[in-house]
């Protein structure tokens, strides 16, 4: 039994099988070609926080797969009154084929994994958001081929997003050049340990403009991420700077794309000039959620087909 708790729980080949098949998986759906393998199976989806990509994708994917989905949110569960995330994983791991959760703390996450006896996905937490990368570098492939030797830079928050960007590009071999305002960096204990991550794979710049000089990919997230509202107005200040403009697309590659996991603040962390112009591939991004995570829950109940 394997979990997807973050994105260091696959290797490159097994990612390189799932981009395969996600994109077979993806033709299937859009020509109304049925596929259907995991006919009979569950999915219990449980949500501590707000979603509407990662709900919709998951609950539209499992559906399409032949399955079933059962969603739990914190309000309207026991898990809002306290059971242990241990009983609550026993129990419901008992009745159900595979596990998402949405959840505050990674370690929450480990311990529903420690104890559930089916595959638990990470559908974001604080440190970590591996489905949205695993959809982002599909994405990237899909427009500019392989992204191994490609140059990402991340502009923003050193944030779950920021610290998944690093994990893939130490194990896919691709480099990640990361801007962030002072006191917001990358936790790369967090993200790269143990081994750490060499300067091949990552470089922290303090200007926004000199990480996107020759990227192949320009990309940014929220400057507030869920659970830290309260920092609003301080982030709001302290990112200023860190607003994708058209000046820094211009200095990336002529063809780099612009991505962003969404949802989007126009005017804050992103031009809408930039969002809404021709580099953008935000829209395929979100769709492409959908069709890897189709191809990961097939992989982790029924292994390569
Ligand atoms: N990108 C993403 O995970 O979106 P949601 O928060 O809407 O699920
Ligand atoms: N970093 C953001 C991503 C939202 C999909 C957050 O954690 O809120």
């Amino acid at each position: 039994m394997k979990h997807y708790l973050q994105f260091t729980d696959l290797t490159a080949s097994q990612y390189a099988y799932l981009f395969d098949r996600a994109s077979l998986i993806k033709k299937k759906f859009k020509a109304y070609e049925k596929h259907q393998p995991l006919t009979d199976r569950t999915l219990a989806m449980i949500f501590e926080k707000a979603s509407t990509r990662t709900r919709v994708s998951f609950e539209a994917g499992m559906y399409q797969l032949g399955g079933s989905v059962v969603h739990l949110t914190t309000g309207d569960s026991q898990l809002g009154r306290a059971e242990p995330i241990e009983d609550s994983a026993r129990v419901i791991s008992r009745m159900v084929d595979l596990v998402m959760i949405r959840t505050f703390e990674q370690t929450k996450i480990e311990r529903f994994a420690a104890h559930s006896r089916v595959p638990v996905i990470n559908g974001l937490t604080n440190e970590f958001h591996p489905c949205q990368i695993m959809a982002d570098i599909f994405t990237f492939i899909e427009h500019r081929g392989s992204i191994k030797g490609k140059t990402v830079a991340w502009v923003g928050d050193g944030n779950n997003m920021a610290n998944t960007w690093l994990q893939a590009a130490k194990l896919l071999d691709f480099k990640v050049n990361v801007s962030t305002p002072s006191g917001y960096e990358v936790n790369e204990k967090i993200a790269v340990s143990p081994g750490g991550i060499s300067t091949e794979h990552y470089q922290s710049y303090s200007d926004p403009m000199a990480a996107c000089e020759g990227a192949d990919l320009v990309t940014t997230d929220v400057w507030t991420s869920m659970g830290y509202e309260a920092e609003n107005e301080v982030r709001r200040q302290a990112f200023a700077a860190w607003r994708v403009s058209a000046e820094m697309m211009k200095v990336a590659k002529r063809d780099a794309l612009f991505m962003h996991c969404l949802p989007a603040h126009r005017g804050e962390e992103v031009d809408a000039d930039v969002i809404d112009g021709p580099q953008s591939v935000v829209w395929d991004e979100a769709e492409n959620r959908m069709h890897v995570q189709k191809a990961l829950m097939e992989y982790l109940l029924l292994g390569r087909l």
